[in-house]
């Protein structure tokens, strides 16, 4: 009895051990076909303008559109911006003309491939860089952007080649994880036109696209991708949500100082208030107060 129960337990165990194995090859080869594959994006040139004010813009633009986050202060990126065994490891690129820097080959082609459809100079897609939110900048914030990205001061960092871990490759597999932009993006068709700079609901829908990233695509909150379970939820943003507990002046004030309606702080390590708040104008912060405020009341906490 006892010898018949122990070979069903090890008829299992081997089966479950062959499942493991086969399914590991599965997810390696799926992993592999989606992150080699190669995409053709024929890009459309955008003019880069020259004027110092032009370029100061764009220096501006790469804080509220979050490229400073990622990239580091100075651009020039972080080695370890996600790095672990089972993640794996995607440094965020060097930006700059230093060595190991971008800067030092890109063509002006090869910005706007890179920051508005999310595919390297190879046809790979790029991971994590979050291209669906650039796809739709209007060209001249686009040409601003890479115009102040090709003066900015060389910083010699190389980082290590990327490379994607087992819980990444099958949270990738399983569509648990928005790991290539590009797979979003419809690459034959023109980007949409951008809505002319204003305090209109439209441009207000334009610049919110900088907070869809952490406060989900209807701007509901929930989790932040990627975040271990117990750190601060994005907010829902919807007049369902906080929004309903601010006046214009409060919201201003909030992503200015940090300090929510009630006197208690939003978490900086959560909310990048000061890098938003300090290079966003008081007309643009109307313009996305707006904008919130003619959404959909929701009540759910989930993007
Ligand atoms: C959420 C984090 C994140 C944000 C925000 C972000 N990036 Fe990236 N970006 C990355 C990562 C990570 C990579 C490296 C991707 C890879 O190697 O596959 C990258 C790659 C790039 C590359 C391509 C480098 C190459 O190897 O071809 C460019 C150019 C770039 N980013 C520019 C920008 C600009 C400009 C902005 C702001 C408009 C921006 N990024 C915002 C994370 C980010
Ligand atoms: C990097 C992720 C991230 C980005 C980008 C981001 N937020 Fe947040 N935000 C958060 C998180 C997380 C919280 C919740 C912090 C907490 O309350 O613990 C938050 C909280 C807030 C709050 C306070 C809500 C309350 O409790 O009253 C407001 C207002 C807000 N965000 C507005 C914005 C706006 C507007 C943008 C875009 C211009 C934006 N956020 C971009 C992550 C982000």
């Amino acid at each position: 009895m006892l010898r018949k129960i122990l070979k069903v337990i090890a008829i299992v165990l081997s089966s479950l051990i062959v499942l493991i194995l086969v399914a590991g090859i599965v997810i390696y080869v799926l992993s592999e076909q989606r992150i080699n594959k190669l995409y053709t994006v024929s890009v459309a040139p955008v003019t880069i303008p020259t004027a110092e004010t032009e370029i100061r813009e764009g220096e501006r633009l790469a804080k509220i559109r979050g490229c400073t986050s990622c990239h580091m202060a100075d651009l020039a990126g972080d080695s370890a911006f996600i790095a672990g065994a089972p993640v794996g490891r995607i440094p965020s690129a060097n930006l700059t003309s230093g060595q190991g820097g971008r800067g030092q080959t890109f063509s002006d082609v090869d910005w706007v491939r890179a920051i508005r459809y999310g595919v390297n100079q190879a046809g790979r897609g790029l991971w994590i860089m979050p291209s669906h939110e650039y796809f739709s900048m209007s060209n001249q914030d686009l040409g601003r952007l890479i115009a102040y990205l090709k003066t900015i001061p060389a910083v010699d960092r190389v980082h290590p080649p990327r490379q994607l871990g087992p819980l990444f490759r099958t949270l990738l597999v399983a569509g648990q994880l928005p790991l290539l932009a590009v797979e979003e993006l419809d690459l034959t068709a023109a980007p949409p036109t951008a809505p002319p700079p204003g305090e209109t609901v439209e441009y207000g829908s334009y610049l919110a696209v900088t907070c869809s990233g952490c406060h989900g695509a209807n701007y509901t909150g929930g989790p932040l991708p990627g975040a271990d379970p117990g750190s601060p939820e994005a907010a829902n943003l919807t007049p369902g949500g906080v929004m309903k507990n601010y006046s214009e002046a409060q919201f201003i004030a909030a992503l200015r100082t940090g300090i929510r309606p009630d006197g208690s702080a939003i978490p900086n390590e959560a909310m990048p208030w000061q890098v938003l708040g300090g290079s966003l104008t008081d007309s643009e912060l109307k313009t996305l107060y707006m904008f919130f405020q003619s959404l959909p009341a929701s009540s759910v906490d989930a993007s």
